[in-house]
């Protein structure tokens, strides 16, 4: 890849279809979060934490570098299969570092599928490492009422 020709640029608003319909395309594990309102809010509360990769004008990738305050986590690296094993998540990730280190984060963490070989790969040469004595704990959040 021409290094100079990928720009990295926060989304906005507008991007906000495209950025669905790229997912749809790139990235795994699309859910119930995915959803226009969802990326708006997003947007609205944190407009540096959705960046967006062009390559001569063109969405080739994205990733969310969310920070609230106390920790950095990293969602939707997602490049475009055509655009792969080109340093495009190389150069999302050392922005998006860069951002958080700036913001006060000390350590950025990313939530990876077990099965998803090629992305361990992927965060392994990025200095990501795998931690073995956690795991996630969750609940659903349905706004005040007990889940059911
Ligand atoms: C994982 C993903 C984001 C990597 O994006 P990419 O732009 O191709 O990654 P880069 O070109 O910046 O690769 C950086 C390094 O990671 C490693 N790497 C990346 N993809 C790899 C793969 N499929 N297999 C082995 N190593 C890989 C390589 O060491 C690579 O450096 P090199 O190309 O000089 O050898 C991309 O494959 C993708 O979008 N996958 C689908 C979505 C996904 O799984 N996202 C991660 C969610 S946790």
């Amino acid at each position: 890849m021409n290094e100079s020709n990928l720009v990295l640029r926060p989304a906005v608003d507008d991007d906000v279809e495209a950025v669905l319909r790229f997912w749809k395309g790139a990235a795994e594990n699309t859910d119930r979060h995915d959803t226009p309102e969802g990326v708006r809010r997003l947007i609205a509360r944190d407009p540096d934490a959705l960046m967006i990769a062009e390559l001569d004008g063109r969405m080739v990738g994205t990733l969310i570098a969310g920070w609230d305050g106390w920790r950095c986590h990293l969602y939707r690296l997602a490049v475009d299969p055509a655009a792969r094993r080109r340093g495009v998540a190389r150069a999302l990730l050392a922005a998006a570092e860069e951002r958080l280190a700036t913001l006060g984060g000390v350590r950025a963490d990313a939530m990876v599928l077990n099965d998803n070989l090629p992305a361990h790969e992927a965060w392994d040469a990025l200095g990501y490492r795998q931690q073995t004595h956690t795991d996630r704990w969750v609940k659903p959040l349905t706004g005040g009422r007990p889940a059911g």
